[in-house]
């Protein structure tokens, strides 16, 4: 996997967390890392990749030789991924894409009264990325990547996922103790729309970053670079 078949490719990765803003110091956050689209990244460049990785919240200095843009929520998340994905040979959504927002953002701080209860908090569905770029596809051919933590009957809600986002490739991760969120290792199934199904061992985060661009690789149109 050492060669550089990226070589004259542009390719979008998203990662990190989305943080969808409740008030001005409050927000709906999650446990990603941003470590394993900070893996794809890098392991894209290092395959000779022209690399755009959409950064939502992580701690992650920015690779070198990558065009990083970040963004704080999933709808900042959605328009800078579509506008890079326009150019795009391939695609990986990475990111934890917060299902949900706060239907309402309020402008100043919520305050807590005596003697009274909080106001509920509603939330409204945010864009489903993944399911836009797999369906209207920028350029012919495109690659669409995405990533599924499940917790149980992992391969047939994978499959399942597959099918509903419409997507080429889809990694799925077991969510356990020492597995994905915030470890330096992971391990996978990646399932693919052709029925192909590749397991990826524990190991470090590039090998399986490593093992989606093996797979990304021979399904790249081929077209003019
Ligand atoms: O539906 P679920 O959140 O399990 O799907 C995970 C995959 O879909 C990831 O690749 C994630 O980046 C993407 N996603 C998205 N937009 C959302 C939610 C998830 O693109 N609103």
């Amino acid at each position: 996997a050492a060669e550089r078949d990226l070589a004259g490719r542009h390719v979008v990765v998203s990662a990190g967390g989305t943080r969808e803003p409740l008030d001005p110091v409050r927000y709906l956050g999650n446990r990603s890392s941003g470590m394993q689209g900070y893996a794809l990244a890098r392991t894209a460049v290092a395959r000779g990749a022209r690399v755009t990785l959409v950064a939502g919240n992580t701690e992650l200095p920015d690779p070198a030789g990558v065009d990083v843009i970040r963004i704080g929520t999933a709808r900042q998340l959605r328009e800078a991924v579509l506008k890079a994905a326009a150019e795009a040979d391939a695609v990986v959504m990475a990111a934890a894409v917060a299902d949900f927002r706060p239907a309402v953002y309020t402008t100043g701080k919520i305050k807590k009264i005596d003697g009274q209860e909080p106001e509920p908090v509603t939330l409204v569905r945010n864009p489903d990325i993944l399911a836009e770029l797999s369906a209207e596809r920028a350029r012919p051919g495109q690659v669409v990547v995405g990533f599924a933590a499940e917790t149980d009957d992992v391969l047939a809600n994978g499959r399942a996922k597959l099918a509903r986002k419409g997507c080429d490739l889809l990694v799925v991760n077991e969510v356990g103790e020492h597995k994905a969120f915030g470890s330096a290792g992971n391990e996978a199934v990646i399932l693919a729309a052709d029925g192909a199904e590749t397991p990826v061992p524990y190991g470090p985060k590039e090998d399986l970053a490593d093992t989606v661009w093996d797979l990304v690789a021979p399904r790249l149109a081929d077209t003019e670079r």
